[in-house]
């Protein structure tokens, strides 16, 4: 069965509470509960995982990219703007990737507009909301996902 993996990074367990004028007023279990919708009745394994800790997500990454799952949606939160210890974790597991943003950063402060992961991901998608997961989903399942094992 596909595998695809749906990581969360800092403070995005706090979404529905957090800037709900940026991010909104659903929750991440209100996300979950959407995408697992969407993919209901297509036989595919959906994994959620949500972490406030660098190490742990690219633990995460490192585990996914062991198990060989179909593709990965990430949003890393802060750790975008941050993290080249995480674009090497996403440029090492050789797995279909897409970046995705629930707020448009390129329409936000100049220090979210550069993404260091984005250049390890098939894409990014950015300020569609919880769409983007949905969008992001839709892409790894079509067999255009570019960044094949
Ligand atoms: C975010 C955008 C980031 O700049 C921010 O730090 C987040 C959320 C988004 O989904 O829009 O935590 O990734």
């Amino acid at each position: 069965m596909k595998e695809i993996v749906i990581i969360n990074g800092p403070n995005l367990n706090r979404l529905g509470k957090r800037e709900p004028e940026i991010y909104g007023s659903e929750t991440l279990d209100d996300l979950e509960k959407q995408l697992r919708d969407h993919a209901n009745g297509r036989e595919i394994e959906l994994d959620f995982f949500q972490s406030n800790s660098e190490g742990e997500i690219i633990d995460r990454i490192a585990e996914a990219s062991d198990q060989g799952v179909s593709g990965m949606i990430i949003n890393p939160g802060a750790f975008t703007h941050t993290s080249i210890a995480l674009y090497d974790a996403l440029a090492g597991a050789g797995l279909p990737c897409v970046e995705v943003h629930l707020s448009n950063i390129y329409r936000r402060e100049s220090f979210r507009q550069k993404s260091f992961t984005a250049a390890a991901c098939d894409g990014v998608i950015s300020g569609l909301g919880f769409y983007g997961y949905i969008a992001a989903f839709d892409y790894l399942l079509s067999g255009s996902a570019r960044r094949s094992r």
